[in-house]
């Protein structure tokens, strides 16, 4: 399972990249705007300083609704950088810049998927990519890894390539549910992914290994 990071903030993402498990990078204009990032040359600035400080995939969302703006930016974002993935919405104009861009072998991110038909739509345009919202689904008493489960079927059902990443993770438990049922990706917050490494049995295993050596030095 590959793990991105869900935020535009610099200092998370160096962190995560040092950690030595991060796979990748998504942002949106939302968290974009968190970290005062705005205007246009600034937005594009900071895709390529995520760029820099990561290896790996890092999403950039076009703004544009219809086809034309959507491919203008798209292929503007594209050549930033090779990590550059163009994260496009689930739209019926989305769908035919997905195509668009998959035929010309650019990656892409279909995002603001909540539903097993936009997923097999988003595949059947040739997305590398398809985001579904769990934690937004959970927000609104759906079960956001039941969508995931679908996806998953219907991909494995007629062998699509397009990598399913499980987006608006909010805690450790989405992660590992996510991995249980195979979702290819995972994008949340550093808190999301440092959760996992905790236990109160392993905190209280190394606290009395480290007073047992003590006692005997
Ligand atoms: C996905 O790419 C989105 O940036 C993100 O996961 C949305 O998460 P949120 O619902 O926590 O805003």
């Amino acid at each position: 399972m590959k793990f991105f990071i869900d935020t535009a903030n610099l200092d998370q993402i160096k962190e995560a990249q040092d950690l030595g498990v991060l796979d990748g990078v998504t942002t949106n204009p939302s968290l974009m705007a968190k970290e005062g990032i705005t205007g246009a040359e600034n937005i594009l600035k900071h895709y390529v300083a995520i760029c820099d400080a990561v290896e790996g995939d890092v999403s950039a969302e076009v703004i544009a609704v219809d086809f034309e703006g959507m491919v203008k930016e798209g292929e503007q974002l594209a050549a930033l950088h090779p990590q550059i993935v163009v994260k496009i919405p689930m739209v019926k104009d989305g769908i035919k810049a997905l195509k668009y861009f998959s035929d010309r072998k650019i990656k892409t991110n279909c995002t603001l998927i909540f539903s097993a038909g936009q997923a097999l739509l988003a595949a059947k345009a040739g997305a590398t990519y398809v985001s579904p919202f769990i934690g937004r689904l959970d927000d609104v008493s759906t079960d956001g890894i039941f969508l995931i489960n679908e996806i998953r079927e219907i991909y494995d059902n007629y062998a699509f390539e397009t990598e399913i990443l499980a987006a608006s993770v909010r805690h450790t438990m989405h992660i590992i549910n996510c991995a249980k049922i195979g979702a290819d990706v995972m994008t949340g917050p550093l808190k999301a992914i440092t959760g996992l490494l905790n236990h109160p049995l392993t905190d209280n295993g190394l606290k009395k290994f480290l007073d047992d050596y003590k006692k005997g030095n």
